[in-house]
């Protein structure tokens, strides 16, 4: 078989150890391999580069993706046709697309169209239905975690309160685990609107304590009163907003409310760039590797996925239909130490 990959949607630390690995165990079980660039551009507009065990031999530590990604939304009109005609054009026979919500919908849509794909899931935010975890949210979550531990030094130097905005636009899988680690006085996920009065209490009673408040907050955090404008009106081309801003927001509240002086930092990028973690690594190893083998015992229409502790596949359909966000059951179990931080 000729197998086409690509890396679609944000970036995020461990996709070239995918690659690496579906090529390796690919090129083994005796298929060959071709990488589109860009995402869903590549296929779209014919632009490939070969793929081969010794291009991928060094990749695993490298952050980003050797193939370069986008937005390019596939399943616009007439898309899947032309997607279609090109892969039949360069003897492609089948897929492996690496992505999340979006770029796993569009691989959803090719496959009922009759191109055979095995999607592996992806995304920092951790908030893909059908897996334990997704790769690069273990990797975002250590580089938040290491920002943060130095906030809050310079926090604490200066009596200061500071916010930090972590990624997260529906789910608050960052926030949560990034405030747990580094025990912030609040964390403010999507999920939950958040209480400005109650969190200025924790944050003067936590200064006056200890000298440093950190307050860990998701872009997608809405306080109770409302909502708050975002600092930009772009929309790409599956109409998702381009958030951001809520730590300056929440700093200027809680410095208004608390009487403390409040700084926001807000981590953006930094936290989907450079080497993956080393679980992320032994992870993405293991993905990469279950979808070529996947595609080469027949399977289509499916991902691969983390299901207690082990890889297996499961429809397409199931990893794109809802998003996992971070549920009521887990928030109510730390509940008292999330409180007591
Ligand atoms: O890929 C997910 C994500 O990192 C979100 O957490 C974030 O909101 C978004 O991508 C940022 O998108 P962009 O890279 O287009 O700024």
């Amino acid at each position: 078989m000729k197998i086409g990959i690509l890396t679609g949607g944000g970036d995020c630390p461990g996709l070239n150890g995918v690659i690496r690995a579906a090529v390796i165990e690919g090129t083994e079980l005796g298929h060959e391999f071709i990488g589109f660039r860009d995402g869903w551009r590549g296929p779209l507009e014919n632009d490939w580069e070969p793929l081969n065990v010794e291009r991928v031999a060094e990749i695993l530590p490298l952050g980003g993706t050797i193939l370069g990604t986008s937005r390019t939304n596939a399943g616009q009109p007439g898309r899947i046709e032309k997607i279609k005609e090109n892969l039949t054009e360069l003897g492609v026979d089948a897929l492996i697309p690496i992505g999340g919500e979006d770029t796993l919908g569009a691989a959803t849509a090719l496959s009922q169209a009759g191109v055979r794909c095995v999607g592996v899931p992806k995304t920092i935010d951790n908030d893909l239905s059908g897996t334990d975890v997704t790769f690069g949210f273990t990797t975002a979550v250590e580089i938040a975690t290491d920002s943060i531990d130095r906030l809050r030094t310079t926090s604490a130097s200066h009596h200061r309160a500071i916010v930090a905005e972590v990624m997260g636009r529906h789910a608050g899988w960052i926030a949560l685990h990034t405030g747990i680690a580094t025990s912030a006085v609040a964390t403010l996920i999507p999920e939950v609107p958040f209480d400005l009065g109650e969190i200025a209490e924790r944050v003067k009673r936590r200064v006056d304590a200890r000298r440093d408040a950190i307050v860990v907050v998701a872009e997608g955090a809405l306080p109770r009163e409302g909502t708050v404008s975002s600092d930009s009106n772009e929309v790409d081309e599956f109409g998702h907003v381009q958030v951001g801003g809520i730590a300056s927001y929440v700093a200027a509240e809680l410095e208004k409310l608390a009487g403390i002086e409040t700084r926001a930092t807000v981590l953006g990028h930094v936290q989907r760039g450079g080497a993956p973690s080393a679980y992320d690594r032994v992870l993405t190893t293991r993905l990469g590797a279950a979808a070529a083998r996947a595609l080469d015992a027949g399977e289509s229409g499916v991902m691969v996925a983390l299901c207690g502790g082990a890889i297996n596949t499961i429809p397409l359909a199931e990893a794109t239909g809802t998003l996992r966000t971070v549920p009521p059951e887990l928030l109510e179990q730390l509940g008292t130490v999330l409180k007591s931080m």
